[in-house]
């Protein structure tokens, strides 16, 4: 999937966020994106997704304009497209953590056990499946979110600050799995972020500013 940003613009009132954001993510690509606290990168992402509106410019995956769909179109269209790993977590408090990893598959009418168990597996929570969210650390709530974004094999990843609450070891097999999505499976990945560890493995560094985006 190619997703194309082109001249996006958010204002809060008379306050601009951000104006002038052109960029462009092919599939099997990994771009990164910095900027100082407050610039706008998670309204960035949540434009990308569609998750936020915008106030000039275009956001397009493949041609579909995210822009002209109504809201239940778009939550259509981002179930199967797409995964994100929100700043804030946003696992839900009662179901376990299995239950929670399963949501995408669950939304799209599917199940999958091996492949809920196989995630955990691999963000190294492997047995913690029956486990609420209020009985894991931070770190291990960042990894159930970012299960949680990759279990339905989404052709868009969108990550927001995915390794932040993590240890150097943890945050490099994160960085390993996001990556495995992106190149074996051809996905395209923005990850925002203030690691330089994490942005030294992106194909490109975008710095974000008032006034747009550039290397
Ligand atoms: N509802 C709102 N009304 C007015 N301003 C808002 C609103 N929501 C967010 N903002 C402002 O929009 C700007 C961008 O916020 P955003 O969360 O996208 O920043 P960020 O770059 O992700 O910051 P951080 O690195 O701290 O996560 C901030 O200056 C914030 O104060
Ligand atoms: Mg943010």
């Amino acid at each position: 999937m190619t997703l194309r940003i082109d001249k996006l613009a958010k204002r809060y009132g008379e306050a601009t966020v951000f104006a002038d954001v052109t960029l462009e993510v092919a599939a099997g690509e990994f771009v990164a994106i910095v900027g100082e606290s407050g610039v706008g990168k998670s309204t960035l992402l949540n434009c990308m997704a569609g998750l936020d509106r915008w106030d000039a410019g275009r956001v397009t995956h493949d041609g579909t304009d995210i822009g002209a769909l109504d809201a239940e179109a778009c939550a259509i269209w981002r179930r199967s497209h797409v995964g994100f790993v929100f700043q804030a977590f946003h696992v839900l408090p009662h179901l376990d953590v299995a239950q929670n990893v399963a949501l995408p598959l669950m939304l799209l009418g599917q199940r999958d056990d091996a492949r809920v168990a196989r995630m955990l597996d691999v963000v190294g929570l492997a047995g913690l499946g029956a486990r609420l969210p209020q009985q894991l650390s931070g770190g291990q709530l960042q990894r159930v979110a970012i299960a949680r974004a990759l279990v339905h094999r989404p052709a868009l990843l969108l990550a927001d600050e995915p390794t932040g609450n993590l240890d150097p070891t943890t945050a490099t097999k994160v960085m390993d799995v996001l990556l495995a999505q992106t190149r074996e499976h051809g996905a395209s990945l923005v990850l925002v972020t203030h690691s330089e560890a994490a942005a030294a493995r992106a194909d490109r560094v975008l710095h974000l500013r008032a006034d747009g985006i550039a290397a």
